[in-house]
């Protein structure tokens, strides 16, 4: 069956787990569709394409940036390759939408924004969980001063996932550590609702062999005042949870990368729950804003903007600065920890 329903054009680079489930979500989307796939082999573009019907396939990514059905390009490859494939799409005069974290460092974040400004191209990291139904009525809430001033913002992302130190998470060549791969959806939260933030601590666990974070636990100060706490692992399994408090109220999200469900506290007042469910499996809903953009001739996303994108980056470097964290570009080996 095909899915042809108009809309943007997708290429997707990669193809291993969340290129699949985005390509799941954007059959739930009147906005988009998959024109091609991009693969290191061509077998493994073959594959993906005979699995999700994509009509065109290629063997290597700069071909598929090449291509003249492609309006859009969707990077889903490990974190150090984001930056040299987002920029190989931009130059091609692609839109992109790139996986979080956006980049390995602040320098290549920057480096991707002024190849999107020179050739007039739509970019934007996948920073999905703020498209959620749920994350808008958080974000519509707070606006509304349902809890008041936001004083206080916690929150965590960890699973447990079996130590191999070959698997992107745990191998720091593959961009691997916590932080970078969990860590940067409870910073994102608490600069969205906290402002721009600075580092007051951070600690972590190490790996076994000493190469990736598979803990970290920051505190953070807003702006404006108001302080956070975040913690992210790959090793054990955290509530993953997401508090809000202000200064009448507090915002309680469970799961909060992924959220459906928000508990409203105000003070003195019975709590309210809210549900608001995926339509698909949640990516739907960043591939729409893509298209929205891309249709209106915008270049940013207001929910997600390059500063933003910019300044995550800056405070993941700044974290692993903190006991000298070193996260390799691809092209050179990781420095293990003394
Ligand atoms: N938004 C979310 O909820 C979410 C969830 C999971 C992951 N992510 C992000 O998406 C990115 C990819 O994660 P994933 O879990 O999909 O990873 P994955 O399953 O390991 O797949 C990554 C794909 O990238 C390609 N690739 C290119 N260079 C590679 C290399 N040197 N080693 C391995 N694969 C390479 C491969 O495709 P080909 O062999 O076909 O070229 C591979 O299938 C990460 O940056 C991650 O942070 C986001």
């Amino acid at each position: 069956m095909t899915h042809d329903n108009g809309g943007l054009r997708w290429g997707v680079i990669g193809t291993g787990g969340i290129a699949h489930s985005f390509v799941e979500a954007l059959r739930a989307t009147p906005t988009g569709r998959v024109t091609a796939v991009g693969s290191r082999t061509r077998d493994r573009a073959d594959e993906f394409a005979d699995a999700w019907d994509v009509p065109e396939r290629h063997g290597s990514y700069a071909e598929l940036a090449a291509s003249p059905h492609v309006d859009a390009v969707y990077v889903a490859t490990p974190h150090p390759w984001h930056h040299p494939n987002a920029l190989t799409c931009l130059n091609a005069g692609k839109h992109v939408l790139v996986e979080k974290p956006m980049a390995m460092n602040a320098l290549q974040v920057a480096e991707m924004t002024a190849a999107a400004r020179a050739n007039d191209r739509f970019l934007m990291e996948a920073m999905w969980t703020r498209y959620l139904p749920a994350s808008r009525l958080v974000r519509d809430l707070v606006a509304d001063g349902a809890i008041g001033e936001v004083h206080w913002v916690s929150a965590e992302f960890g699973v447990n996932a079996p130590y191999d130190p070959d698997h992107r998470l745990f191998n720091a060549d593959l961009g691997g550590g916590a932080l970078l791969d969990l860590g940067v959806y409870p910073l994102a939260l608490a600069s969205r609702y906290l402002g721009e933030l600075t580092v007051v601590g951070a600690t972590r666990q190490l790996s076994p062999d000493r190469m990736v974070d598979t803990h970290t636990t920051v505190l953070v100060r807003g702006e404006n005042g108001g302080t956070g706490v975040l913690a992210c692992a790959s090793r054990t399994t955290l509530p993953n949870r997401a508090v809000l408090a202000g200064t009448r109220g507090w915002l309680e999200i469970p799961q909060f990368y992924a959220a459906t469900d928000v508990v409203l506290h105000r003070d003195g007042a019975e709590p309210e729950a809210f549900h608001r469910p995926f339509r698909a499996n949640g990516y739907e809903y960043e591939a729409e804003e893509v298209a929205r953009r891309v249709a209106a001739g915008e270049r940013e996303s207001p929910d997600m903007p390059w500063a933003e994108s910019l300044r995550l980056a800056r405070l993941t470097d700044q974290i692993r600065d903190v006991g000298g964290l070193v996260h390799s570009p691809p092209t050179v080996k990781a420095v293990p920890l003394a």
